[in-house]
């Protein structure tokens, strides 16, 4: 598949998010998870999955990576690409949640994740089709 990233973005993000995962709060699974994302204006926002006692209201590394972005560089973020990794080398695309959450501040991201046959470089619009706006 062509990459609209050069390698080296895809690379610096996976290490972005190598490094996010460490600060993961993953008591309950024991599944640590980064993110790291490159916003249209160049900057990377990194984030971790925390969990809770309350299993429901965990947040996903690639929310919080979304989020912080949001916090930190205003409602106009936009998603150029985002890498995900987790410490069990397991296949792991973003669940449906974030694929909305991504969708909503980058309709065009790409996404590169560990899939089933190995590292997976795909548009957000593959992985969510049809994906809901309100405009
Ligand atoms: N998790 C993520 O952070 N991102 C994903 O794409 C899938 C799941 C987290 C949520 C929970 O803390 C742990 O992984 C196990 O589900």
């Amino acid at each position: 598949m062509s990459s609209p990233e050069p390698n080296t973005t895809r690379d610096q993000l996976l290490k972005a998010a190598q490094d996010a995962m460490k600060n993961a709060y993953a008591p309950y699974s024991h599944f640590k998870v980064g993110a790291a994302l490159l916003t249209s204006s160049g900057e990377i926002v990194t984030g971790c999955n925390v969990e809770n006692a309350s299993y429901g209201v965990t947040n996903c590394a690639e929310r919080t990576a979304v989020f912080s972005a949001v916090a930190r560089i205003g409602p106009k973020m936009e998603i150029r690409a985002i890498a995900i990794v987790n410490d069990h080398d397991a296949p792991c695309s973003p669940c449906g949640a974030c694929r909305q959450v991504i969708y909503e501040f980058g309709p065009k991201a790409v996404v590169y994740f560990l899939g089933a046959k190995g590292w997976t470089e795909q548009p957000i619009t593959a992985l969510l089709p049809e994906g809901f706006r309100l405009q």
